[in-house]
């Protein structure tokens, strides 16, 4: 058999796009144990089947090889801390995270925007993880919106979809683009910007801003929306995006500025200033999460690189 990289094949296997999931069950001795999980899937309507696969690995993996229930909750938007909590933290995982008790005694997640209580059929030992197939015994459904997760990131597309569907005149939308150490910003009378674009028909925000990119000579691929927010008076609706690119023909406004002098730049808008400054400090931890609001005041949404 050809060896396979092993990173290579993990980011292979990334390329699919899941929601997130926290599975649980009861250890012997009564305690709680639980892990993130995207490896769920629907199995069979009739009987409601559904698998997830436990890797040998896993602290718990004794419980959940030989447990007759268990349970499997699919995490909401903005429940990535409940994600990372049950698929880092040493400390009691139920502690820090609020459930009940379904009617097998299986702890389920509150705020899960569905719940699965499952009684365990079949467990298939399958390499380094096992194949865990329970009948669903109930489950209780929400109207939130499933947390997504896609090459080691979440991502909310109830977020980004409400971040476009938004019916305002202008649009700006923009991109700060990672060369290596460097960020690519464009040069203007008032200060630095990334490179963006201004439009009215926001049905082509995404095409004009390629244009834009290639104009200025800059290739670039557009990755997760980093900072949504409007103008208090101008109603200027403005979307960012992360991106990874460089340069090949530059215009004469473009400049590349080293992530650690970002700080440093004069900005053609406060605006930009404090997303600028954001980016500087989440660059260090890689940990970037997505503002929403106005340019005044708005929310942090968490969304977590994973190497
Ligand atoms: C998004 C995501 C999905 C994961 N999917 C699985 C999975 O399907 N099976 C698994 O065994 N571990 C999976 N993991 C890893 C476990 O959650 C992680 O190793 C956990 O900390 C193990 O629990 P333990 O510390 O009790 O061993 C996933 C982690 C993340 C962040």
């Amino acid at each position: 058999m050809k060896k396979l990289d092993p990173k290579l094949l993990r980011n292979a296997f990334g390329k699919f796009m899941t929601g997130v999931t926290v599975v649980t069950a009861v250890k012997d001795d009564g305690k709680y144990v639980g892990f993130t999980a995207n490896s769920f899937s629907s199995v069979s309507l009739d009987p409601p089947m559904l698998l997830v696969c436990p890797g040998k690995f896993l602290s718990s993996y004794d419980t959940f090889s030989k447990c007759d229930h268990f349970s499997v909750n699919i995490l909401s938007e903005g429940q990535e801390k409940i994600s990372n909590i049950f698929a880092t933290s040493d400390e009691d995982r139920f502690l820090k995270v609020p459930h009940s008790l379904d009617m097998n005694g299986v702890p389920i997640i509150n705020g899960a925007t569905v719940q699965f209580s499952c009684s365990t059929r079949n467990i298939i030992p399958t390499g380094d993880h096992c194949v865990l197939i329970g009948q669903v015994d109930d489950f209780k459904l929400s109207e939130e919106p499933g947390l997504g997760y896609v090459g080691g990131q979440y991502f909310s597309l109830g977020l980004e979809r409400a971040a476009f569907n938004k019916t305002v005149s202008n649009a700006i939308c923009g991109a700060i683009i990672e060369d290596g150490e460097n960020i690519i910003l464009i040069k203007s009378p008032d200060g630095l910007h990334p490179p963006q674009c201004k439009a009215i028909d926001r049905s082509n925000l995404i095409k004009d801003l390629n244009s834009t990119m290639i104009d200025h000579g800059i290739s670039a691929k557009l990755g997760q929306a980093y900072s949504v927010f409007e103008g208090v008076k101008s109603r200027e609706h403005s979307t960012y995006f992360l991106a990874t690119g460089n340069i090949i023909s530059p215009s004469p406004e473009v400049i590349l500025i080293p992530i650690s002098q970002l700080n440093a730049q004069k900005y053609s808008s406060p605006a930009i200033s404090r997303m600028m400054s954001r980016f500087s400090l989440e660059a260090q931890s890689r940990n970037f999460s997505l503002y929403l609001g106005d340019v005044e005041k708005g929310s942090i949404h968490d969304t977590l690189e994973r190497n």
